[in-house]
């Protein structure tokens, strides 16, 4: 199948109505309140107060399914509908889900967009297995860093892989601005940082901050940097905060010196910062680092349905054929992968964002909460003012992401095998 992609209005577009703002500072402020009873000297303790055991690695047995054409684009395909094998967790038997994403227990009527599996057109995609991912991570540190997207991310893979630790072996902890999750008997973590813009800013930590009022330091990075060093694998991800306006306050240099920036410059220049940052601190040998492309809204249901003037909201089916929604910027697109090229390490794009842009059903929608609290049926009844097109529920899309990260982490183990 060829892609027509429509014409595209490449302006940048703002992401958040107003009202949709206190979203995307829920997350933090949700880390603001963890903050009360832990601190980040903890972190330390977590990991390196005791030195770590060296684990006896057990044989990772690859089957042929788990063998993936390297040739195969699997960011091209189609969703197909599965209701055997999918959803591969629910609701109910993952603890560790948050309120935000959970939109059946909130309330959502209709469960179809739990049952759709990503099918890339020209090889089939390994199936998930939690204990082969687990021993893939023996002894690792697995660190997603970004927005709130990313960590609907983190939630994902925990819940992917949980159900086969028993309780008492695995244990999730909250370290602002991270959360950890940890499989004991592997000695592996899951780990999310929070970094919305993953250079520093004044959203970073979170007591005192709206998606209005940003700041972004865009040659700060280290502060970060510091935990990031210690992942085995990290997955970075940024878009949405960006995305407020065409301009964002910025300073480069001296923090005196705050000036406006054209979004896809900011961005520019922080991604450089991070891009030195990697060259100069990652170990391409030992460490592995995966960035993921933007996570698309459906904010404009005009864009798949002429003349209608809603959002994501009432949507229940996958939109089918060519779709691209004027939020996906395609010159930030370009200029992420024009970074990455350039860059003398090796980072995995994973371009996720056609697939998602077809997903107008899996949004959070109404189903969801602000401000830690579950939205009023007063709210629910104004889904132009209220319903989230920016997050995803759980079960659901951001769990083919981690299918897909699966599969390039198995087959890069397996590109590491010693030679039999
Ligand atoms: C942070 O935690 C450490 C160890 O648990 C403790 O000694 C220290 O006083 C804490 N700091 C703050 C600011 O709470
Ligand atoms: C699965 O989907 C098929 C086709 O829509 C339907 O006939 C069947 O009842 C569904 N099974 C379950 C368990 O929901
Ligand atoms: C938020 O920040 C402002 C100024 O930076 C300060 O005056 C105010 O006390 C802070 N509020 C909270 C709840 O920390
Ligand atoms: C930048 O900061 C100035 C001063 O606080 C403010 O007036 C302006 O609206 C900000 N610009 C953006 C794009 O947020
Ligand atoms: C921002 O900069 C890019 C690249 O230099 C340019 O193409 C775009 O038109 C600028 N946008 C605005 C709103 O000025
Ligand atoms: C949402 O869908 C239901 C059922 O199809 C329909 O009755 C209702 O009018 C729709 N609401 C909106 C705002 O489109
Ligand atoms: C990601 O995929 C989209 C759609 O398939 C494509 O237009 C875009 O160029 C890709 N981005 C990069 C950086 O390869």
């Amino acid at each position: 199948m060829i892609m027509t992609l429509p014409s595209i209005d490449r302006r940048i577009q703002s992401l958040f109505p107003v009202a949709l703002a206190s979203f995307l500072i829920l997350g933090t402020a949700q880390l603001v309140l963890d903050a009360m009873k832990s601190n980040h000297s903890q972190i330390q303790q977590l990991f390196y107060s005791v030195g770590r055991e060296e684990h006896r690695r057990l044989p990772v047995v690859l089957s042929k399914e788990d063998r993936m054409d390297e040739g195969c684009n699997v960011f091209e395909g189609q969703w197909v509908w599965d209701n055997k094998s999918y959803p591969l967790y629910t609701e109910e038997s993952c603890p560790y889900l948050v309120k935000q994403v959970t939109c059946q227990r909130n309330g959502r009527p209709d469960s179809l967009y739990k049952n759709w599996r990503w099918q890339p057109r020209a090889c089939k995609l390994p199936r998930f297995n939690p204990k082969k991912l687990l021993e893939i991570l023996r002894g690792k540190r697995l660190m997603f860093v970004g927005d709130s997207i990313q960590r609907g991310q983190f939630e994902s893979l925990v819940c992917l892989v949980q159900s086969v630790i028993p309780d008492g072996k695995k244990s999730l902890e909250r370290i602002p601005p991270m959360k950890i999750f940890k499989a004991k008997e592997y000695d592996a973590s899951i780990e999310y940082y929070w970094a919305p813009f993953i250079t520093e800013s004044i959203s970073d930590h979170a007591t005192n901050h709206t998606v209005l009022k940003r700041l972004v330091k865009l040659d700060s990075i280290a502060k970060h940097g510091e935990e990031w060093k210690k992942a085995d694998i990290l997955v970075f991800e940024s878009y949405v905060w960006w995305m407020y306006k065409p301009t964002i306050n910025a300073t480069y240099g001296s923090n005196a010196n705050v000036k406006e920036y054209n979004v896809t410059t900011a961005y520019r220049m922080a991604l450089e910062t991070w891009a030195n940052w990697i060259e100069s601190n990652i170990n391409p040998q030992t460490q592995k680092v995966l960035f993921m492309s933007m996570s698309p809204t459906h904010l404009w249901s005009w864009e798949w349905k002429p003349g209608s003037d809603e959002n994501c909201f009432n949507e229940t089916k996958p939109i089918q054929g060519p779709y691209w929604g004027t939020g996906s910027n395609l010159e930030i697109m370009k200029m992420v992968g024009d970074v990455l090229r350039d860059l003398k390490i090796d980072v995995k794009f994973l371009n996720i964002t056609q697939l998602s842009e077809f997903r107008k059903d899996a949004h959070t929608s109404v189903f969801t909460e602000r401000k830690g609290k579950l939205l009023t049926k007063e709210q629910r009844s104004d889904p132009k003012t209220y319903a989230d097109c920016i997050h995803w529920c759980l079960p659901g899309v951001p769990d083919t992401w981690n299918e897909i990260l699966y599969a390039y982490l198995l087959q890069d183990y397996r590109n590491f095998l010693p030679p039999q």
